[in-house]
């Protein structure tokens, strides 16, 4: 069951209170509407990919309630500290590099190594993430591969009964996404185009943008999954047994596994545990981990996806 609320401020602090409990909350930004998780919350940000159903884990952008609460996030840099200067609050999103004690969980930024965070203008979405008190990942709360919603009824027709509270805050303002600007690259590489334009951008920071990329974002990220986060360790998949010298991912009723995902074979748990999991069994003296088969459908094809990108050699 969905619930359905005007976006007055004690409404705002129920929705806070259930982003804190784990659900899942969409709400209006200035740009698009987006759909709410605890950013520091595995299950919760598993949840995101689930409603989706989207094919790969794109990583999402974090939503902060100021700037002040970068720095538990991502390691700022010159340009970037200049960009957030002039543009937040607003439509600009800042690819960062992850900070050692990152409160953002690593399924967020689908095991990359950075972070993409935001702070909207919208009044309403700043309270909230004010009154949650923590990061907010929050992708466009539409199904993957329809069009990013900008009214509330928009986010129901897109995602039915999967979102567990809806914010409506009115059509929003700017009604495109925010503009994604990698800052972990020199020059600053323009990813996508969006709500605020790479002149003003570039009149900012005094230097041209690198704009190689077209209008999608989405072939850069997991195109770069693969060379940017695999174990040390091989990966085999669709393990039945254990050899020497290797670990056991699980799933389901594996028996011997040294970890499993999910013991009960929930998706979602699987999902939530995937990364942290691998990274855990990923040590000095292991040559391999083997995972056992997860089932290709629902949340499982991206889990599969990302295994499969985990278990190819690097290119070079
Ligand atoms: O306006 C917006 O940005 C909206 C509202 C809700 O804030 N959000 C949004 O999120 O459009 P989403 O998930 O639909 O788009 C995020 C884009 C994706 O294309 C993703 O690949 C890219 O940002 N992205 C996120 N983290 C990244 C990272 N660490 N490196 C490269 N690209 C990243
Ligand atoms: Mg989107």
């Amino acid at each position: 069951m969905t619930d359905i609320m005007p976006m007055t401020s004690p409404n705002v602090a129920r929705a806070a209170k259930r982003l804190c409990a784990g659900d899942l909350v969409a709400f209006p930004t200035e740009t698009v509407y987006g759909l709410g998780a605890d950013a520091t919350n595995d299950k919760a940000v598993a949840k995101i990919y689930a409603a989706k159903n989207r094919p790969q884990f794109n990583p999402l952008i974090i939503h902060l309630a100021g700037a002040g609460a970068v720095e538990d996030v991502g390691e700022i840099t010159g340009p970037a500290a200049m960009l957030i200067d002039a543009f937040w609050p607003g439509p600009l999103t800042l690819i960062l590099r992850r900070v050692q004690h990152c409160s953002v969980t690593l399924l967020a930024s689908a095991g990359l190594d950075t972070v993409a965070v935001r702070v909207p203008a919208h009044e309403g979405a700043r309270e909230l993430l004010k009154a949650a008190g923590r990061p907010v990942a929050a992708p466009s709360a539409n199904s993957s591969g329809r069009i990013s919603p900008t009214t509330a009824r928009h986010v129901v027709d897109s995602l039915g009964g999967s979102v567990d509270l809806v914010l409506d805050g009115g059509p929003c303002r700017v009604g495109l996404e925010s503009t994604v600007i990698d800052c972990t690259s020199r020059p600053l590489r323009l990813l996508r185009p969006g709500g605020l334009t790479s002149e003003m951008i570039e009149d900012t920071i005094g230097q041209t943008l690198i704009t190689d990329v077209d209008d999608d974002v989405a072939p850069k990220s997991p195109g770069m999954l693969s060379s940017h986060y695999a174990p040390r360790a091989k990966v085999r998949l669709n393990a039945t047994s254990v050899e020497t010298g290797e670990v056991l991912l699980g799933f389901g009723d594996t028996k011997d596994a040294d970890l499993n995902l999910s013991p009960a074979g929930d998706l979602t748990e699987a999902a939530a545990n995937l990364f942290a999991y691998l990274h855990r069994l990923d040590r000095e003296d292991v040559a391999c981990i083997a995972v056992s088969s997860i089932p290709d459908a629902g949340l499982g094809r991206a889990i599969n996806d990302r295994l499969r990108r985990a278990a190819a050699p690097l290119p070079g």
